[in-house]
């Protein structure tokens, strides 16, 4: 189970870095976002008792805070741990990598990384998979699916509760 303290600890300080940004298309505080990808992976984590539910969800909380709100790395160590901090590290795509081969680049170092690091990004696509936007194309609906069956093959495996919840919300996602 889950250490609520280190749950709102993590929570603070997300709401703190994401600030004023919101879900975008949504107009919702980013924590939402946050919260429910969150939510997913306590939910696996009641079916796998082995997972470290407080790094998953410490992690959970996190996984956008490098990538989107400027928390450094060596912040996130200071605060929560290298442990959180790699799992951290491991979700955010790279500048410095070509765009194309960035989500590719994260999924490699997320597989190095502790099952529960994977968890969390299966947990983040399977939130993502929500009704698209409605200015988006065909094509860029039809990318967003591709990318999260490779997302599904790449970290397969790691949670069958979160797998097949992929599975199923990819199935869902209308392309047109
Ligand atoms: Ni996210």
């Amino acid at each position: 189970m889950w250490d609520a303290d280190a749950y709102k600890r993590a929570l603070d300080f997300a709401a703190r870095a994401h600030g004023a940004q919101q879900v975008p298309g949504s107009g919702f505080p980013y924590v939402v976002h946050l919260t429910k990808v969150a939510a997913e992976v306590m939910r696996a984590c009641t079916h796998q008792p082995s997972a470290d539910a407080t790094l998953a969800v410490t992690c959970a909380l996190l996984h956008d805070s490098m990538e989107d709100a400027g928390v450094t790395k060596a912040q996130l160590v200071q605060q929560f741990g290298a442990q959180v901090a790699d799992g951290v590290d491991a979700l955010t795509k790279r500048d410095a990598v070509p765009k194309p081969d960035r989500m590719r680049d994260s999924l490699t170092r997320i597989a190095a990384q502790p099952p529960e690091i994977a968890m969390v990004k299966l947990a983040d696509r399977i939130t993502n998979l929500e009704p698209a936007p409605p200015h988006w194309s065909a094509e860029k609906r039809s990318a967003y699916r591709a990318e999260a069956h490779e997302i599904a093959r790449a970290l397969a495996g790691r949670s069958a509760w979160l797998d097949e919840r992929l599975q199923t919300k990819i199935s869902e996602y209308a392309i047109t």
